[in-house]
């Protein structure tokens, strides 16, 4: 069984939680796209583990976990993730750990541009200054520096030179910026090579001798931050669609059988750009608080609103969503009302298309009655309150998916298989 797992919001939809839960029964594990811009989330025994690059399949034994090509890797980050997975005696080796060598290498300069482009842009689009944005940009414009560069001290030499010349003269002029030195990065790099190169195989050829394994390809994100189908230009740089999952990863050869879309019960978001349902009164407390609404990269705290199904449907049919998985709906627990968006207005007129862009947009609400009780230990559908199961028939009404799973609670336990 091959599947491919994406987010559907503006990612934090908890996906790294349902990828722990799915791969129990998967080979292999992929990562296709971003890179330490994503926190995954996974609490095992009441300890909390977060993910920026290596796929959170990394928990389970036997589980191979890879990194694609589409990924942009921040080899400081990774070393520590590394270190600090096995500080917590999680095994992690070359036989568990497979990087592209195609894979894009962020540089020191990478998160500066970032965060310098963020000062002088009209619109700030409140990146993760994680470099991602930039990084991407050297990728297109061919002069990027691949996983397979560093590790070749000449390659690596010539491209960081060529690339500093150039930079250092951008920062200077447009920045007033004293830009970097050459002999620093080169030492740095060369020491995160050394880790890192036992790692870097060509995943084309190692998986195809093996193409009978089972495949889950985890994406970061969602589907709103795509940087083609998202709320441009408030989206990240990379394409997080399911489409991009096997050209992400160069295993093409890999026949899916399903596309699972992951949603929050409500709508989260961080960073700048259009948000319909956002709440800006006591309900926004309520989430932000109930829901430990705070970015799990940077730490900021999430815009919180209502589940908006419109946004929904489009990303269901974008990602060729098969099946749903809906998180924290324990969230909602001790709500007397929830708002549901189920069609949008703009100027006072109800829209009957998808609008190009979501400025100005009202939501239209249809309003479900809460539940009081905590269902955090609920393991069964059938036991859920009355109103929390008509939530979610709603949910796979309107959507036109069946919901596979719903996450009740922080604990890898805490997700209930809905059988339809
Ligand atoms: P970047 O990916 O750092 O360039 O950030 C671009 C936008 O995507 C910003 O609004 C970020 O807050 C958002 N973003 C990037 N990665 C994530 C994520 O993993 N979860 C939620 N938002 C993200």
């Amino acid at each position: 069984m091959n599947t491919i797992l994406v987010g559907l919001q503006w990612g934090d939809e908890g996906k790294g939680k349902v990828i722990d839960y799915l791969c129990s029964d998967r080979d292999v594990v992929v990562r296709f796209q971003g890179g330490n811009n994503a926190g995954h989330t996974v609490v095992l025994d009441g300890k909390k583990f977060v993910f920026h690059l290596i796929p959170s399949g990394i928990l389970r034994k036997d589980k191979i976990c890879v990194i694609g090509n589409g990924v942009v890797i921040d080899p400081k980050v990774l070393i520590d993730e590394i270190k600090y997975l096995r500080n917590n005696d999680v095994d992690i080796s070359p036989k568990n750990l497979k990087i592209s060598p195609l894979s894009h290498v962020i540089m020191p300069y990478h998160p500066t541009i970032d965060a310098l482009k963020e000062k002088d842009r009209a619109h700030e689009i409140g990146t993760t200054k994680r470099g991602i944005g930039p990084c991407y940009m050297d990728k297109v414009s061919r002069c990027g520096i691949r996983m397979i560069d560093l590790v070749d001290p000449l390659e690596f030499s010539l491209k960081l030179k060529y690339n500093l010349e150039e930079k250092n003269v951008i920062f200077k002029k447009v920045y007033n910026y004293e830009g970097f030195d050459f002999d620093s990065i080169y030492n740095e790099y060369m020491e995160y090579a050394k880790v890192l190169k036992p790692y870097i195989c060509d995943l084309v050829e190692y998986f195809y001798q093996q193409k009978d394994k089972s495949f889950l390809f985890e994406g970061a994100q969602g589907a709103y931050l795509d940087v083609d189908f998202g709320t441009y230009p408030f989206v990240t740089s990379s394409s997080v669609v399911a489409s991009n999952a096997l050209l992400g990863s160069g295993l093409s050869f890999v026949k899916i059988d399903n596309n699972i879309g992951v949603a929050k019960a409500y709508t989260t978001r961080v960073g700048e750009g259009p948000f319909p349902t956002e709440l800006n009164d006591e309900f926004l407390d309520f989430f932000r608080n109930k829901g430990v609404e705070f970015g799990a990269t940077t730490g900021r705290p999430r815009r919180c609103g209502w589940l908006d199904l419109v946004l929904l449907r489009r990303s269901v049919i974008i990602n060729n969503i098969t099946d749903l998985v809906i998180t924290k709906l324990d969230v909602l627990g001790g709500l007397d009302n929830i708002n549901v968006c189920t069609a949008y207005k703009c100027k006072g007129e109800s829209l009957k298309d998808f609008p190009y862009s979501l400025e100005g947009i009202e939501p239209i609400y249809k309003e479900f009655k809460g539940w009081d009780d905590d269902i955090s230990e609920i393991r069964e559908f059938s036991q859920l309150p009355e109103e929390a199961k008509e939530y979610i028939d709603y949910i796979e009404k309107f959507l036109k998916v069946k919901v596979k799973f719903i996450s009740v609670g922080e604990k890898r336990e805490a997700i209930l298989s809905k059988n339809n």
